[in-house]
């Protein structure tokens, strides 16, 4: 069958689909995977305070300048906790996981060094990477089977004499697989590489511990799981671990001095911090420390499954990913037949209200491996904020279509 997207058929079965009841004017967001939209009121609540009473931190005496330092402390604090980091100054706030993953990348390798890192690789370390690439570092990619488990068996085989980091992802961000991390870690102590790890997908929902996964640095962003606003996110940096910043400036203190300071966490901080964002993601960690972030994990993996098993036998929907157990990000990428996922995921939101997101996420490698190039794939990602109803609506909807799709191309 050819892939189905001429507009002829679309306006056929946007026609036929008129049947189907919508879930009310809800949107049913499964795109948490993207960024979580519905935040707990405190988070809000927080930012809407601190944009009223926070100044700039480090740069002054009032009471507002000292509410922002506190604020930003204790966020740090609460992250040092989170990972089982050895102290709160080894935490750097940044913009996003892209920015962490830009001063990993690039404050550490030099040209004659040698990298490994894998095919579920998001474009924020495969592009930073491949720019290295050009003035001479070298990567070693280690690949996945057809269910994007990563080959780690020849792990051991990629470390050279000039291997100086082994950068993974802790869960792809198109299958939903968890990587082994506390594995790799072993491996990298042993030969004594750095490891980075993009937890992207994982803080906030799956556990860390820097300590015991052996991890030298730890990206993440705030907006997904950590439940912040946008616009901020950090960085881990085991103590001894030296990065050249990539951003350099203003720091409040040492003013003479011509270079930026090397002490952490001012060391990546160069300028003035998103206080408002950072406000919200401490009241974000709270959120998670006060109900627990085992129960809200436990409950998206729960409708996680749910969903999965609603249509993990219907022969026309094939899922991405390594189902055999639950414990997995809350994602399912799927196809049905060989349509592209651009047209199935809008046909969900017009047809629907339903939010999901189509394509590549940029994870070209991971597409390469599963064989969707061409086609992507339509993926749901949940929330603890998601229920079970939507997500029986949801597999009903999508059974619905396929029948849809059936008959119209009788
Ligand atoms: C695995 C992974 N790494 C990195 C990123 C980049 O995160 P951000 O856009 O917050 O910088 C994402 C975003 O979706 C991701 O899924």
């Amino acid at each position: 069958m050819k892939a189905f997207t001429s507009a002829y058929h679309y306006d056929k079965l946007q026609v036929i689909m008129k049947i189907f009841t919508k879930f009310g004017d809800k949107m049913i967001y499964f795109d948490n995977a993207a960024t979580t939209i519905h935040k707990p009121r405190e988070v809000i609540d927080a930012v809407v305070n601190a944009l009223n009473c926070l100044g700039n931190a480090g740069r002054g005496t009032s009471a507002e300048s000292l509410n922002a330092s506190r604020v930003i402390y204790e966020t740090r604090e609460k992250l040092c906790k989170l990972f089982n980091a050895e102290s709160p100054k080894q935490i750097a706030f940044t913009y996003n996981a892209t920015m962490s993953l830009n001063i990993a990348i690039k404050g550490l390798l030099q040209p004659g060094d040698h990298c490994i890192t894998t095919v579920l690789e998001h474009n924020s370390v495969l592009r930073p990477l491949y720019e290295l690439e050009k003035y001479g570092v070298e990567i070693s990619f280690i690949n996945c089977d057809d269910k994007g488990c990563l080959g780690l068996d020849e792990l051991e085989k990629f470390i050279k004499p000039n291997t100086k980091a082994i950068i993974c992802t802790h869960a792809s961000n198109v299958t939903g697989n968890i990587v082994d991390i506390k594995y790799i870690g072993q491996i990298a102590k042993k030969h004594g590489v750095v490891f980075i790890v993009d937890a992207a997908q994982t803080a906030g929902i799956i556990p860390i511990d820097v300590i015991e996964c052996n991890i030298d640095i730890l990206c993440f962003t705030g907006h997904k799981s950590l439940l912040a606003p946008q616009g901020v996110g950090g960085i881990y940096v085991r103590k001894g671990i030296n990065l050249k910043p990539l951003v350099t400036g203003g720091s409040g203190f040492d003013s003479f001095n011509e270079a930026h300071p090397e002490l952490m966490p001012s060391h990546l901080e160069a300028g003035t911090l998103n206080s408002h964002g950072i406000a919200g993601l401490n009241a974000g960690l709270s959120y998670l420390e006060n109900v627990g972030m085992d129960k809200l994990r436990e409950a998206v993996q729960e409708l996680t499954w749910l969903f999965y098993q609603e249509i993990k036998d219907i022969d026309e929907i094939k899922t991405y990913g390594d189902f055999h157990s639950k414990e997995r990000c809350p994602i399912i990428s799927f196809n049905i037949l060989d349509y592209d996922s651009a047209f199935i995921s809008d046909l969900l939101l017009t047809n629907y209200n339903i939010a999901s997101r189509p394509g590549i996420h940029c994870a070209p490698l991971i597409h390469k491996a599963l064989g969707t190039i061409n086609q992507g794939v339509v993926r749901f990602s949940f929330s603890y904020t998601n229920t079970k109803t939507e997500i029986l609506y949801a597999t009903k909807a999508l059974k619905t279509l396929l029948r849809d799709i059936k008959n119209c191309i009788k």
